[in-house]
């Protein structure tokens, strides 16, 4: 299949001497023209159920910044919203989910239909792929299911890790019996987003970070590869990317998932390393710290040059290693951008 997105035809095998380049939450805060629709809006999750607005808002930093690749607007904690754990965001708190899950939840979960509660987002996806040129790829995504359980388990973003962790030996039946739901429903949608248009899909792993070994391949490696392993035995052609966040090397153990095509350098990684034992294994994209994207200037482009010398032999794509913050001044992304498309 040829195409000219330059970001799925990496996935070909192609090396580009300036890569392919999109950012993680590069539609957002930071842009005025983000901030300036989501007051219109209401709320968060009113924006992400308005497949007009989710759409415009997915499509403005391409608008902006000319990126080889949008990602749909939506959030990873959907999912426990469509289960049926009501979720709000609050101020400056972040997000909050109405219920804490338990084992007596399971069932209900299980019974669930999570894609009628999702349709609308399935029609953002149709319409932003409608909105972009042939050039550009559309990314779905979901969130990995230990991060969205972590939400679900703690009623929000967790406070103290160590009470999830004790769970963890704890509570084996509702831990594992969540991630096995998580991971269905995970599919399914993901599986929706492709039919709607999606060209590739990632999942974000956030809180695979400080799990203990071997806890991480029983929450976060085996529930992404059965995940990996359906989406590209139902849509072989798509791309999966792999962002699971502060693993180190054990990266090596998601890399060598048959289901894996893309793995998401965090800003932690060494990129040497990741050039040395990832870079032929599968595509490494991003790894750029996105503070520097704060800072700007020299020490922006010095960072940048660094990923793009050490990935120019092999497929690449250039992104961050982790997603922007509000602080992060559009300028600095432009001039990013450009040093990308001139130094490549
Ligand atoms: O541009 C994109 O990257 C696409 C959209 C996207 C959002 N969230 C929009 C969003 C994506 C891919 C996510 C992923 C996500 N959401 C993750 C995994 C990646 C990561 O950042 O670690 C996680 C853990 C979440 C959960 C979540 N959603 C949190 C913790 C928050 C609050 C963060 C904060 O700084 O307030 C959100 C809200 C959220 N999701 C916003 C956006 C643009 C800000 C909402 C607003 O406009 O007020």
């Amino acid at each position: 299949m040829t195409t000219d997105s330059k970001f799925l035809r990496v996935f070909d095998g192609e090396v580009f001497a300036s890569p392919p380049t999109w950012f993680m939450r590069q539609a957002g805060r930071y842009l005025p023209e983000y901030r300036k629709l989501r007051a219109q809006a209401g709320s968060f999750l009113d924006l992400c159920f308005d497949p007009d607005l989710a759409s415009e808002v997915t499509l403005q930093p391409i608008r902006r910044f000319d990126l080889d690749a949008a990602i749909l607007f939506a959030d990873i904690l959907l999912i426990p919203h469509a289960l049926g754990q009501k979720l709000s965001f609050v101020e400056n708190e972040g997000p909050r989910l109405e219920a804490v899950a338990a084992l007596k939840d399971l069932d209900a979960f299980r019974k669930r239909d999570v894609l009628e509660t999702l349709s609308p987002i399935f029609e953002t996806v149709s319409k932003t792929r409608a909105g972009l040129g042939s050039d550009k790829a559309l990314i779905g995504f979901a969130g990995a299911p230990w991060t969205v359980a972590t939400y679900m388990l703690a009623g929000g973003p967790m406070k103290d890790p160590g009470v999830l962790r004790q769970k963890l030996y704890e509570e084996p039946e509702l831990i594992d019996g969540l991630i096995d739901i998580l991971a269905e429903k995970t599919i399914d949608y993901l599986l929706a987003q492709i039919d709607a248009g999606a060209d590739a899909v990632q999942l974000f792993d956030t809180w695979a970070s400080g799990l203990p070994w071997p806890v991480l391949d029983r929450v976060s490696i085996r529930p992404l590869d059965k995940i990996a392993k359906a989406v590209k035995k139902a849509r072989p052609h798509v791309p999966v990317i792999l962002f699971p966040k502060g693993v180190g090397e054990k990266a090596l153990d998601y890399v060598l998932l048959q289901g894996c095509d893309g793995f998401g350098i965090d800003y932690a990684m060494d990129p040497t390393w990741a050039r040395a034992n990832l870079g032929e294994r599968v595509v490494v994209q991003g790894g750029l710290d996105p503070l520097l994207t704060v800072t700007g200037g020299k020490p922006m482009e010095e960072a940048a040059e660094t990923y793009l010398r050490l990935f120019h032999d092999v497929p690449y794509v250039f992104n961050l290693g982790h997603g922007f913050t509000p602080q992060t001044p559009p300028d600095h992304v432009a001039a990013l951008v450009k040093f990308v498309r001139r130094n490549g």
